[in-house]
């Protein structure tokens, strides 16, 4: 899945980083992503869009590291954010406030004061109640809140139920029968300003045809807006786009975008996607060193020191990453690759031939995306450290988590 993983006399190596030298220098679990792969990432995004008015905003989400942001800031990428935190980490990272999109079903007040005050670009909105609410906080502050309504256009993105988020039974999006009254609602609002209309149907897309077949609706209803006198400035046609794993066949950027386009032809609205997995998923991976091999009756184990507080993917999703040995040792056998919590969910990886002894280290691939940022402290386990590599440097972007940090902000009770 990784093309910057490369194989050299020191193992498996990353850019021109070994693998075995960042585990020497920072320890294990670390994430470790490659630079290189980011920008070939966006640039796949930004060649496919050439030529067209349009702005690729990168779901923070998938990857909140401000290493990893910066270098989306110094590409000229805007950012999908879903909560005010996300916010400030993009301004940190030197990121455009005018260049942020603001997603999610639940803004509350406090998120929609801040990120309005800041400038940003647009406000994603999921329900009549955050219409109100957002017109009354733009009014109070004496602006107008640049929205678009996120529309539910009830298709099947043919993908894992829990990232499914385009149909009607979910709580994503306005139903699509009631956007045209609600966007009416939304002009007549002198504290919005309507600028355009969003839609997103889920994550891990392996065929382009359920978007397409949603941006055909989008444009009938921008087409229905515009002769009622409301006239969109954008489209924003979400994120999703999947990426190999195991053996998916996911369509490239171009692939993906093409029967989009198709159906945009000759249009004069500027377009908006928020790519998040395609754009970091299979740059990095998670390093991990394994402390015990135990051989049982039926099966055998590879312990490892990363856990599903580090991945939770496969605990959730039953999703399946690849494992490879950084330097293989002896004869393959099967193993089950499991973390040290206290939980029989806490896998990896289910039956995998590897070569290893104990103390050898394994990278998991394709953990750039909703590893770190989906990562958590069960067990009292500091949050792994991350790191990318740009060529033959390395740069630590977020140091191991100190035990003490875990309960710094925690305190006994009275005596
Ligand atoms: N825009 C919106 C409104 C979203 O909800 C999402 C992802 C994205 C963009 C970015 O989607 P992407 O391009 O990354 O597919 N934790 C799950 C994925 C959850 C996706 C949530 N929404 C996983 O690990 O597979």
């Amino acid at each position: 899945p990784t093309a910057a993983l490369v194989r050299g006399p020191h193992g498996l190596a990353l850019e021109g980083v070994a693998l075995a030298d960042i585990a020497a220098h920072q320890g294990t679990p670390t994430f470790v992503y490659s630079l290189a792969e980011i920008r070939r990432a966006y640039g796949a995004w930004r060649d496919a869009l050439a030529g067209r008015d349009a702005l690729v905003c990168y779901a923070v989400k998938a990857n909140s590291n401000l290493g990893v942001l910066s270098a989306f800031a110094r590409m000229g990428a805007g950012f999908d954010i879903v909560s005010g935190g996300e916010l400030a980490r993009v301004l940190a990272a030197g990121g455009e406030a005018g260049k942020v999109v603001f997603s999610g079903v639940g803004k509350s007040e406090v998120e929609m004061r801040q990120t309005l005050s800041a400038g940003i670009g647009c406000f994603n909105i999921e329900s009549p109640s955050e219409v109100a609410r957002l017109d009354a906080i733009a009014r109070e502050l004496g602006t107008r809140a640049p929205v678009a309504l996120r529309v539910n256009p009830d298709v099947d993105a043919r993908t894992h139920p829990y990232i499914s988020t385009g149909l009607k039974n979910n709580k994503f999006g306005i139903a699509f029968d009631d956007a045209f009254d609600l966007y009416r609602d939304a002009a007549a609002r002198p504290g919005l300003r309507v600028v355009g209309i969003a839609c997103h149907i889920g994550s891990q897309l392996l065929d382009p045809t359920p978007m397409a077949d949603a941006t055909t609706k989008v444009l009938e209803l921008v087409d229905r807006l515009a002769a009622a006198g409301i006239a969109l400035e954008h489209i924003d046609l979400g994120g999703g786009v999947g990426i190999r794993y195991r053996d998916e066949t996911p369509p490239t950027i171009a692939e993906y975008l093409a029967p989009i386009l198709a159906r945009l032809e000759g249009r004069r609205e500027a377009l908006h996607f928020e790519p998040g997995r395609s754009l970091v998923g299979n740059a990095g991976v998670l390093l991990t060193r394994v402390e015990y091999l135990k051989h049982g009756e039926t099966m055998n184990f590879a312990v490892v020191d990363a856990a599903m507080n580090d991945l939770a993917r496969p605990a959730l999703y039953d999703a399946w990453h690849e494992v490879v040995e950084v330097a293989p040792h002896g004869e393959p056998q099967t193993y089950e690759v499991v973390g040290p919590i206290c939980e029989s969910g806490d896998f990896l990886a289910h039956e995998r031939p590897l070569a290893v002894a104990e103390g050898d280290l394994l990278a998991i691939l394709s953990a750039g995306a909703y590893g770190m940022t989906m990562s958590s402290n069960y067990n009292t386990r500091g949050r792994a450290a991350e790191v990318i590599v740009d060529g033959n440097a390395m740069h630590v972007v977020r140091e191991r988590e100190s035990v003490e940090s875990l309960f710094a902000l925690e305190s006994r009770l009275p005596e």
